[in-house]
């Protein structure tokens, strides 16, 4: 399958048309953003890695039967995935306070929640992606009653998935981001699972092996993608 005119151009991949009109190829760059594209950096082989690893994640996520847009690897970098419409909404489930959260409610990083936390921003750039609840993202019609429920069902069964997929791999997953896309009448997971959107800590020491240490300036960065796809690899 060969690359046809790029439609997108994100801060982590490319998008472009294929010679089959329901299916796409992403192409994963070394680029790295934070705090809405204020940060700017490179992350070396970081493309690789986000490529590879999300297509593991997502033919797991598969075999335990959760639809996603996954069709074939290509390259290193290049995957074919299924054409989808992206539901604008970052979908955030979160099993240890952190980041956004711990900052908001004044709770200490790494206190271990009660239940996992579901939480919605709205897919925005000019806006900064703000948060928003249920009433709000059907009120404005950016997803139906019956679609936050399957993206919430589902979000919150891949939170389990995943979970487990990584406790394996001694890695704890303290939150993540995953987008959904519409898919005929179907709302299939799309986007990607990687250090990009996942927050990840070493099980036994909790070291950071995630783009917080690019957000935060905490150095090896690279170093960490790589322990994170080591792990994963095998
Ligand atoms: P937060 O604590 O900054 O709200 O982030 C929650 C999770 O979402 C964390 O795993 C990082 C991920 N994330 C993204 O993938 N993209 C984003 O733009 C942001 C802000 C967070």
């Amino acid at each position: 399958m060969k690359k046809l005119k790029m439609l997108y151009e994100g801060k982590a991949k490319k998008v472009y048309q294929t010679e089959k009109e329901n299916l796409y190829i992403v192409d994963y760059k070394d680029d790295a953003t934070a705090f809405n594209g204020l940060k700017k950096g490179s992350i070396l082989g970081k493309g690789v890695i986000n490529n590879k690893m999300t297509n593991i994640v997502f033919q797991y996520l598969a075999e335990n039967g959760i639809e996603n847009h996954f069709v074939e690897e290509l390259s290193d970098r290049e995957t074919l995935v299924k054409k989808v419409q992206i539901v604008p909404l970052e979908v955030i489930v979160r099993n240890i306070a952190a980041g956004s959260f711990s900052k908001k409610f004044g709770v200490e990083e790494g206190t271990p929640l009660k239940n996992p936390v579901l939480e919605f921003s709205y897919k925005n750039d000019a806006l900064g992606d703000p948060m928003i609840n249920e009433m709000q993202i059907t009120a404005i019609g950016i997803a139906t009653e019956k679609e936050l429920e399957t993206i919430s069902k589902s979000a919150l069964k891949i939170n389990a998935l995943m979970q487990k997929f990584f406790l394996e791999k001694e890695i704890i997953l303290v939150d993540f981001k995953i987008e959904f896309g519409k898919y005929g009448d179907k709302i299939i997971l799309a986007d990607e699972v990687s250090p990009d959107t996942c927050r990840l800590w070493d099980a036994n020491t909790k070291e950071k092996l995630d783009k917080d240490r690019f957000r935060r300036d905490l150095g090896g960065v690279e170093e960490a993608y790589q322990e994170v796809w080591r792990r994963i690899k095998e």
